[in-house]
């Protein structure tokens, strides 16, 4: 394999600072060839975005596993020495996997990477050859409550997403022919016709070229100019193209 293995030193240990290798080749170039690599997983732009839009460090500084974390036994004494923190393992799940990928850790421990993995909706095996360790992970990984699926949905950017025409929107169901789409102050209002334009007065065509004339601009992004009605307020076309793209995602 090209590359070298980047290093992450990271003061997890109760003792010592250990070293765990996260990624097979250098940041700029696994982002550079992610998209024709297909062997494995690196959510790049996810982690730049978790880092106000800043490439995320190869070091990251993790406080230790303490307090209500920390597994106890009923003797008050901590469950295992080396308990890592759950903040550690979320970041490197996040990074390097997708919500339903299987993930192993052949040295289970408490089960830290287990109840992060549930968390985060991702399937788990470990190993452990301890019982009493095995036995405390089978515990706190059952007690864990996956998050709702809506905060797990991989991240994209306006480049990666699929592209969705406004026409599936009808296609679907999510907006019926003969709707009226309305921007946020209810200022301009424009019907939808059956073959996915809009129309505004005697005007016809696309929700952006409309959105424009709506507006007297040269140009305007439809998805986020116009509005559904709901009973509920208005709705931004742009929240039912992102569940369309949420349910590709899913594919
Ligand atoms: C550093 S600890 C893992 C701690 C874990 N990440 C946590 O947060 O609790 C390593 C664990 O691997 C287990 N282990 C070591 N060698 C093993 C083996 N060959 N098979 C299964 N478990 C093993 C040890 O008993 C120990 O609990």
């Amino acid at each position: 394999m090209n590359g070298t293995f980047r290093l992450a030193r990271i003061a997890v240990d109760d003792d010592l600072p250990i070293e765990i290798a996260i990624c097979m080749q250098p940041v700029g170039q696994a982002h550079a060839n992610h998209e024709k690599a297909k062997g494995y997983t690196f959510n790049y732009e996810a982690l730049k975005a978790a880092n106000e839009d800043v490439q995320a460090r190869s070091d990251w500084l993790i406080p230790l596993c303490t307090g209500e974390e920390r597994l106890k036994g009923e003797d008050g004494k901590k469950v295992h020495p080396t308990q890592k923190p759950e903040g550690l393992l979320a970041r490197v799940l996040l990074s390097s996997s997708k919500p339903g990928d299987l993930v192993m850790d052949p040295f289970n421990g408490t089960g830290t990477t287990g109840a992060v993995a549930k968390r985060l909706g991702r399937r788990y095996i470990g190993f452990e050859r301890d019982s009493t360790y095995a036995e405390a992970a089978r515990a706190r990984i059952a007690a864990i409550e996956p998050l709702p699926e809506a905060t797990l949905a991989p991240f994209m950017t306006a480049r990666d997403a699929p592209r969705v025409a406004f026409s599936e929107l009808i296609e679907r169901g999510m907006i019926r022919p003969g709707t009226r789409l309305v921007d946020s102050k209810k200022r301009h209002g424009a019907l939808v016709r059956a073959d996915g334009a809009i129309m505004l007065g005697g005007k016809v065509g696309s929700i952006h070229r409309i959105g424009a004339v709506a507006q007297g601009s040269g140009a305007c992004n439809g998805w986020t100019f116009w509005h559904i009605e709901t009973k509920k307020g208005l709705r931004l076309i742009d929240e039912l193209r992102a569940e369309i793209r949420s349910e590709m995602a899913a594919l």
